[in-house]
């Protein structure tokens, strides 16, 4: 695995910076709310980030996981997401739904789900990102937490995939060129 990776990106360390910071400021933001707060955890590439970022959020919470796919631009529904996993639970106008995603990158995912859940009547709908790929962005979407801006560089590790590999990585890195061409 590790000989795949060109260099490393976000080391484990600066891995536990983020994920404090970001629990830190979510605490802060949510504490006063009356609403529950649900984390809802995107399959799979977000597992690691969000049980490490879980553990930073000092306040009572709930979890629940969805699975999407985002149809790619190419295709001719690329006004919608295909979801594999939905989230099980109703009346989310009384909730804070907090989405939590490894990385935001044209930002059709995110901005789609946001939207399906505010269709359902949720009215608090927050999205958080480990990485933000801006340059990328193909929608007008920004995330309301964002662990760290990086360039336009294919990465793997700490949940994120190349053919669903590399995921178990400790740190994030860029995948050598050689691997995919
Ligand atoms: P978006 O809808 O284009 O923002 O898609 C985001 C999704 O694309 C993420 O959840 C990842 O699954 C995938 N993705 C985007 N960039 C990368 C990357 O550099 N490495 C691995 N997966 C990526
Ligand atoms: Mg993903």
């Amino acid at each position: 695995m590790h000989q795949d990776v060109k260099s490393i990106l976000v080391s484990e360390e600066e891995i536990k910076e983020i994920t404090t910071t970001l629990g830190q400021r979510i605490t802060n933001d949510y504490k006063g709310s009356d609403k529950p707060l649900v984390v809802i955890v995107i399959l799979k590439g977000s597992m690691p980030f969000a049980s490490d970022l879980i553990r930073h959020i000092d306040m009572p919470l709930e979890i629940e996981f969805m699975k999407v796919s985002s149809y790619g631009a190419g295709t001719k529904t690329s006004g919608e997401i295909k979801i594999h996993l939905d989230l099980n639970r109703e009346h989310l106008e009384n909730y804070n739904l907090l989405i939590v995603e490894d990385i935001v990158d044209s930002g059709r995912t995110l901005q789609r789900l946001t939207q399906l859940l505010k269709n359902r009547n949720a009215n608090c709908v927050k999205t958080c990102t480990l990485l933000d790929k801006p340059s990328r962005r193909e929608v007008d979407f920004v995330p309301d937490y964002a662990g760290k801006s990086i360039p336009d560089e294919f990465v793997i590790g700490y949940g994120l995939d190349y053919n669903e590999k590399y995921r178990n990585l400790p740190y994030v890195g860029i995948l050598k060129s050689e691997v995919y061409s």
